[in-house]
């Protein structure tokens, strides 16, 4: 941080302290080698740092220092006309900002990390920033260093969108998630937090193994995660809504592979198959789409519907996975899960055409369940399907086409139902 930025923490109201309105600004709302004619702060936990005496000029180097801290947004003290002519931006209430074309946003994504709001508990206290996340945009909610543990205001899990925290915070996040484990705590709120932390983990673990699926370290991991969602979905520790990745511009991968983990293993716990096949269904379910880490971004988040040329390439992704995990000691079936999650009963599917029983157990489920999680999923320019829609869809194509596994839909349908989701 350059010299000439201060460093004073306030409270963020104390009591009996008139303090003078701040106003969030964007960082990118700053002109460079301008001086500010306000004092400037930064968020604290539930308080104020002042980093900005007024008349500092604000350089280059205290955009990159700040955003290299995940600080996107300063809070100008002063009156609010005055802040908002001299940033000539209408900024008096919620920072809004130009919305980022998609390009920036898939950019700007890469950097964040969705995280669930039910891990934060009551009285938890991080030592990681975190950001609300709506449609494009990232904002921070609660601001903090390593080296500080600020409480989580109550306000997190009100907030509307979804919940990031920095790539650089996830292993101070990874050891929040171990505390909730070690709880011994039966309140309700502790339990789900518990619960909501193995989901957390599993997300973790297998952007870990989709960032280097060679790593044994990485596939032991799956392993972990595999094993415990069965576990919470055995012993009915959770509801299926509970485990199910849902929040606002999630479309990560780590977050689609967990949702399918998920309901994969759901349906096997229903057809009363063995702990050791579910376990190996659970790894392919998680470790389904390794093959896209190969594609290149233009193609993975394109928003309009690909050429001929570019479908080609995007159903490599099969291919590749296998190449990616087929000599690591990877269990056969589970592998055989990923080549075949994209094959449909009909004949219809990719990459190799099968028709009806030469598609195995796993990839009727993995292809239904992957449709399934894809329909209901929430993109930042698409809306998602509501699960009654999507099961509308997909028993339509089964109907009409004879694309998946009758009995498996009706089980689907029959989960759903019971868990009281459509
Ligand atoms: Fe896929």
């Amino acid at each position: 941080m350059n010299s000439s930025v201060a460093q004073n923490t306030i409270s963020g109201s104390p009591a009996g302290t008139a303090q003078k309105p701040k106003v969030p600004v964007s960082i990118e709302s700053f002109l460079l080698g301008f001086k500010v004619p306000f004092d400037v702060y930064s968020k604290e936990g539930i308080g104020y740092a002042c980093i900005l005496k007024k008349w500092t000029k604000f350089d280059q180097d205290i955009k990159a220092s700040l955003k290299s801290k995940g600080i996107l947004y300063l809070y100008v003290e002063g009156d609010p006309t005055q802040i908002k002519e001299f940033f000539k931006a209408p900024s008096s209430a919620a920072p809004k900002p130009a919305e980022p074309d998609y390009h920036s946003y898939t950019k700007t994504k890469d950097e964040f990390h969705h995280v669930s709001k039910l891990v934060f508990a009551p009285g938890s206290r991080v030592n990681f920033s975190i950001f609300n996340n709506v449609g494009t945009q990232f904002s921070p909610l609660i601001e903090t260093m390593p080296d500080r543990h600020v409480p989580v205001t109550e306000n997190i899990k009100t907030v509307s969108g979804g919940l990031a925290i920095k790539i650089a915070d996830i292993k101070l996040f990874r050891e929040y998630i171990s505390g909730l484990s070690k709880t011994s705590s039966t309140d309700s709120s502790a339990m789900q937090a518990k619960i909501a932390g193995i989901k957390e983990s599993a997300k973790m673990n297998i952007r870990d193994f989709l960032s280097d699926p060679g790593s044994s370290k990485n596939i032991d991991g799956v392993v972990v995660s595999a094993n415990q969602v069965i576990s919470v979905l055995r012993r009915k520790e959770a509801t299926l809504s509970n485990m199910l990745t849902v929040s606002a511009g999630d479309m990560h991968l780590y977050n689609h592979s967990t949702n399918v983990a998920v309901l994969s293993t759901a349906i096997a716990l229903a057809m009363g198959m063995d702990q050791s096949q579910i376990e190996k269904l659970a790894m392919g379910a998680m470790m389904h789409d390794v093959g896209k880490k190969n594609l290149h971004s233009s193609i993975l988040h394109k928003r309009e519907a690909l050429t001929n040329e570019e479908f080609v390439i995007w159903k490599k992704h099969v291919t590749d996975g296998i190449s990616l995990i087929q000599n690591n000691g990877i269990p056969r079936e589970a592998i055989v899960g990923v080549q075949q999650h994209h094959e449909r009963v009909s004949g219809l599917g990719y990459p190799f055409g099968l028709r009806g029983i030469a598609i195995t157990p796993f990839g009727k489920i993995l292809s239904l369940v992957d449709c399934y999680d894809a329909l209901t999923t929430r993109r930042p320019f698409k809306q998602p399907l509501t699960p009654f829609a999507a099961l509308e869809k997909i028993l339509k194509e089964t109907g009409e086409k004879g694309n998946f596994d009758p009995e498996l839909v009706k089980l689907l349908v029959k989960i759903l139902k019971g868990q009281g989701r459509i």
